[in-house]
């Protein structure tokens, strides 16, 4: 059985001060049923550490480099955020795909660093609206997935994916539960076309998940948890979709 997992992307969100309270709250909450991780911004993954180490909580980062180390100014290799104690790192945000340029190829390779340092990779995929309006879903997705599934081989099973439709981030407007459910069984048989035990692998929604959808979300039959953008910046909004977990 797939243990649910919920994890938190701050995003560019944070400070030093707000960190704290909110770390603090996710530490000294309850132990949870499912497996809860924030990503929090790269100058905080220390102070993640700090406040998290010991607790149930794991903390993991947004993105890494597709280099193992070198000149590449700017950049933050996968041995670094092993340093800190990182179990999850995030790759192929769709953010990082439409604001930085990165194509499936640098995804899927970011992918295979994040698991050759030992950390778990959180792949996301998913389309814009406008190719949703031209009913080219399972394209994109596939595409994406492919690029992934094809460099990683039967490690694929150590991936946990995200499907995140990009018109339902921080929008508000969230996939109805029967419209994420339909594209993560796509996801699913797809994985297993490509040989992958796909049963195993954690299938996570993300796009305006809050506490009074996560429930409905989280009981399909193919969502094994969510990717959460705004509301993990709230302890009570965070927790209360961990508890719908
Ligand atoms: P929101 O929950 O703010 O829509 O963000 C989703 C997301 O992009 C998580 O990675």
């Amino acid at each position: 059985m797939r243990r649910k997992i919920v994890a938190g992307n701050w995003k560019m969100h944070g400070s030093l001060q707000a960190n704290a309270e909110l770390l603090g709250a996710l530490a000294a909450a309850p132990r949870a049923a499912c497996e809860v991780v924030v990503c929090a911004p790269f100058p905080y993954l220390a102070q993640a550490q700090q406040r998290l180490a010991g607790s149930a909580v794991a903390w993991g980062a947004q993105d890494c480099s597709a280099h193992e180390l070198g000149a590449y100014t700017g950049e933050v290799s996968v041995a670094m955020l092993g340093e800190f104690g990182c179990s999850h790192v995030i790759v192929g945000h769709s953010e990082r795909r439409a604001y930085h340029g990165e194509a499936d190829a640098v995804v899927a390779a970011k992918a295979l660093r994040v698991l050759d340092a030992g950390m778990r990779p959180i792949v996301c995929v998913g389309e814009t609206l406008q190719q949703r309006e031209r009913d080219e879903t399972e394209v994109v997705v596939g595409q994406q997935l492919d690029a992934v599934a094809h460099l990683l081989g039967a490690r694929m099973s150590a991936v946990v994916l995200a499907y995140e439709p990009v018109w339902a981030i921080g929008t508000g407007r969230t996939a109805t539960p029967a419209q994420a459910q339909q594209v993560h069984a796509f996801i699913r048989a797809r994985l297993q076309h490509h040989g992958v035990e796909a049963e195993t692998v954690p299938l996570l929604y993300g796009g305006s998940v809050k506490p009074d959808n996560a429930a409905e979300l989280f009981a399909q039959p193919d969502i094994d948890g969510g990717l959460i953008g705004g509301a993990s910046l709230k302890a009570a909004d965070f927790l209360a979709i961990v508890s719908a977990a």
